[in-house]
């Protein structure tokens, strides 16, 4: 259970993702403890907390990389607790862990066509648009990933994982260990992809930054939520500023 900081959670948009009390983890240890998110349509959601908090577990049930031991997931109004990440994909989901996101070795294109696995057949469609989103990728297409800068490398794993044509994406920690002024680029990135119309769940270290442009935000403890709001009051809340972003 949460205290809700500000803002209505009944003025949210429909969700398109809910996870309900979900307990998971590895082996004996309990990561997530109940945890309770919402990912409304068009939003962008943050999830910020302490380390070890269980952020990262907490995406990688929601995408079916672990099992949710406890409570269910719901993708459009669909319980998908039992799915396979793969079936996941099929019904709108994607996800982009902090590391190894793209085939270093591959082209930009041949890391998109990767992308398109499930649907090749759509892969010019799908590419031109996520080229619309990331024109700087139209010029790199025959570049290999490795050659990418940070900030570009980050666009290039959005993008593959738009390949699917997903509702929803999942991002963990997306500008983790670029310089700060990468920071304000890759979140931008993010924010393009939201205005794209794909509904996006970031988890972020660099929570400040990350909470001016959310629509909503949790933050997460212990394995559960214990504050949400929009992400600017979240932001501006003595208390949780005190406890979780540095004073
Ligand atoms: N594969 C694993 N096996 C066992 N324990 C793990 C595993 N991955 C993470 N943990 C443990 O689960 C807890 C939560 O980790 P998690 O990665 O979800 O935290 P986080 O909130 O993402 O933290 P950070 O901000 O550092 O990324 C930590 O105590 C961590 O050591
Ligand atoms: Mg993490």
């Amino acid at each position: 259970m949460s205290e809700v900081v500000a803002g209505d959670p009944d003025e949210r948009p429909r969700p398109v993702l809910s996870t309900v009390d979900v307990v998971s983890g590895y082996t004996d240890a309990e990561i997530c403890t109940g945890a309770s998110v919402d990912l409304g349509e068009g939003e962008l959601v943050v999830v910020i907390g302490p380390n070890g908090a269980g952020k990262s577990t907490l995406l990688k049930a929601i995408f079916g990389l672990i099992d949710a031991w406890e409570g269910t997931i719901e993708l459009n109004q669909q319980d998908i607790t039992a799915l396979s990440p793969r079936d996941r994909v099929l019904a709108g989901m994607a996800y982009v862990p902090q590391t190894e996101n793209v085939f270093p070795r591959l082209t930009v294109r041949e890391n998109l066509e990767m992308g398109a696995y499930i649907n090749p057949d759509r892969f010019e469609e799908r590419r031109d648009h996520v080229e619309e989103i990331f024109p700087a990728l139209e010029g790199k297409r025959g570049a290999k990933a490795s050659s990418l800068s940070g900030g570009q490398r980050q666009m290039l794993a959005f993008g593959r994982a738009l390949m699917t044509d997903p509702d929803v994406l999942l991002l963990d920690e997306p500008s983790a260990g670029l310089q700060p002024s990468l920071v304000d680029q890759v979140l931008g990135h993010v924010d393009r992809v939201r205005q794209a119309g794909t509904s996006v769940m970031l988890v972020e270290q660099n929570a400040r930054q990350a909470l001016q442009i959310a629509d909503w935000a949790y933050v997460l403890d212990e394995g559960a939520e214990r504050y949400e709001g929009p992400g600017p009051k979240i932001l501006d809340d003595p208390e949780i500023g005190r406890l979780y972003l540095g004073g």
